[in-house]
């Protein structure tokens, strides 16, 4: 079973859709409910930054819980300069990005280690490895990120459980759109390959991932060369 956290997003719905044709998925989302996909998934409303929400969900999805797969999508992005951000906002980009993955790989390794397996793919992004002005928040989450992965992988490598992160650089889809035509060009111009990844680029790792039992603790960079 494939557990899809922001299914709703435009990385994660494109990710429900194509992993359904082989797996069985469930995808959460939190304030958008995600395009019907043909194939039977289920869909959970699920606030990853809330602890007791997170139990109940996986509590629910627990009887078919065989082979676990976590994909920690779920993610916000705000910007906001370090000198002028408030607390509530570096507080919730943090709990969405870092204790979202963290509670939701907490609740599904009790399940991963009881059957000896499991994999767990966190999604943090190129924001957290170079440092871009006005990102702080968002940046330090997805920095945190690479701890956690390495850490978790440390931690459950002997039942073969793998844990690992792509570090994205700028994909067509999802967050990106939040800018503007002109904003975008110009982050285009910055990567190197001169144009945005695709979503399959990604689905393609995460297939890697899956399929891999002697990868752990790494950080698969995946940015059109923009380091
Ligand atoms: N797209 C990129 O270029 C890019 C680059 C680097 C890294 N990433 C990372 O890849 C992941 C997916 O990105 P995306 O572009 O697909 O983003 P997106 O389209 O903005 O989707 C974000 C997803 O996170 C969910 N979410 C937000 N707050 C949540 C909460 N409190 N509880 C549960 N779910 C919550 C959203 O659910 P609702 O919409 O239902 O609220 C949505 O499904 C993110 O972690 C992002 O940081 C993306």
């Amino acid at each position: 079973m494939v557990v899809v956290t922001g299914a709703s997003g435009g990385l994660g719905s494109y990710l429900v859709e194509h992993l359904s044709v082989d797996f069985e998925v469930v995808g959460t989302y939190y304030s958008h409910m995600p395009p019907a996909i043909p194939k039977a998934v289920g869909f959970y409303r699920v606030d990853v930054t809330d602890a007791e929400c997170v139990v109940q969900f996986v509590n629910e999805i627990a009887g078919r819980l065989q082979k676990v797969i976590l994909i920690n999508l779920a993610g916000i992005s705000i910007d906001g300069m370090t000198h002028k951000m408030s607390e509530q906002v570096w507080d919730r980009v943090l709990d969405t990005n870092l204790k979202g993955a963290f509670l939701m790989s907490r609740s599904l390794l009790r399940f991963m280690r009881e059957q000896q397996w499991g994999r767990i793919i966190n999604f943090s992004s190129v924001v957290g490895q170079i440092g871009i002005p006005g990102t702080v928040a968002y940046s330090a989450s997805k920095a945190g990120l690479f701890g956690l992965t390495r850490t978790m992988a440390a931690e459950n490598a002997s039942k073969n459980i793998t844990v690992n992160a792509l570090a994205l650089g700028y994909f067509e889809v999802g967050m990106i759109n939040v800018l503007g035509p002109e904003t975008k060009e110009l982050v285009r111009a910055t990567i190197p390959m001169k144009r945005f990844g695709h979503p399959s680029d990604v689905e393609r790792a995460v297939r890697f991932l899956i399929e891999s039992d002697y990868i752990t603790g790494s950080i698969i960079n995946m940015n059109g060369g923009l380091h």
